[in-house]
């Protein structure tokens, strides 16, 4: 395998995983982008920040997205050269929406779009090497195909499918100034859950495979979780409580991910995004991203 590219540049979308009940499985894509160029050079690997994470990620061999690129040419077979990133960051960190995922998975598909055979770093094995690196793939997933995804792990890896989503379907995300990391919001959780609740996730997700289709009457029950949410609110207060508010005036309102950002599966009205802005928070209209990472003309 070699290089076959000098430079490649990546968009990638902020994701939104869970969405309520499907925990460490569902997840979507927002239409917020990353926007990631590489170049394989002779000298030293340097990166460049912009937007979101400026001053504060490191800029070299530590960096998450060189740290994928990195693993995609070593599984590719691929020679290992000095990398300079220069990286266009609009997706919030550590608010719930994928950040790390996008890094990862921008840098994935750019050592696949760096290399002369591309098959070698198809889409299944970039969730398995994404996964790897994240711990899970309910981000990584939609990441890479875009839209709604569902993922599973087996002894053969990670796997994900795409869920057939309405066309009309239009997120809000309500992103706080405040930060949270997902070790932290794992850390909380229990190690067993009573049985009538792990029951009553089972048939809220498959309720939500049918919502998200075109059932949209539906969204508000399938929506309501029992396995992590509650068991969160303690480390995200002002998340929880206004999940509670949401969800009780009728929005099908969750967790984005581990948080502590909103993610709500419609279009908020006026005086309610008013309300939410006054208090702090950033109110999103992204639109769901169709696609997942690809590739753009340099
Ligand atoms: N499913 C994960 C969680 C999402 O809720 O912890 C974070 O990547």
């Amino acid at each position: 395998m070699r290089i076959a590219r000098e430079q490649v540049r990546v968009r990638v979308p902020a994701t939104s995983a869970n969405l309520g009940p499907g925990f460490d499985a569902l997840g979507l894509a927002l239409g917020v982008w990353d926007d990631v160029t590489v170049r394989a050079v002779a000298g030293p690997t340097r990166v460049v920040v912009e937007g979101e994470g400026h001053g504060s990620l490191p800029d070299g061999e530590d960096h998450l997205v060189v740290r994928a690129v990195r693993a995609g040419l070593e599984m590719a077979g691929a020679p290992q050269a000095g990398l300079e990133l220069h990286c266009r960051n609009a997706v919030p960190h550590g608010r719930g929406m994928g950040s790390s995922a996008a890094a990862v998975v921008a840098g994935l598909v750019a050592a696949r779009g760096l290399i002369s055979d591309q098959s070698a770093l198809d889409d299944d094995t970039l969730l398995g090497l994404a996964t790897e690196l994240e711990g899970h793939p309910d981000n990584a997933a939609p990441a890479l195909l875009g839209g709604a995804t569902t993922s599973w792990v087996d002894a053969e890896g990670p796997h994900a499918v795409a869920i057939p989503i309405a066309a009309g379907l239009r997120p809000t995300v309500l992103v706080p100034q405040e930060t949270l990391t997902t070790s932290s919001a794992r850390r909380v959780l229990p190690r067993q859950v009573p049985f009538d609740d792990a029951a009553h996730n089972v048939a809220r997700v498959a309720l939500l495979v049918l919502a998200l289709g075109g059932r949209t009457d539906l969204l508000l029950a399938a929506t309501e979780d029992r396995l992590h949410q509650d068991y969160r609110a303690d480390v995200m207060r002002p998340t929880a409580d206004a999940v509670r508010a949401l969800r009780d005036a009728g929005w099908p309102a969750v967790v984005s991910g581990a948080g502590p950002s909103i993610l709500v599966l419609e279009p908020l009205d006026r005086a309610t995004g008013d309300a939410l802005a006054a208090h702090g928070w950033q109110v999103l209209d992204p639109g769901v991203a169709p696609d997942g990472a690809h590739l753009i003309d340099t």
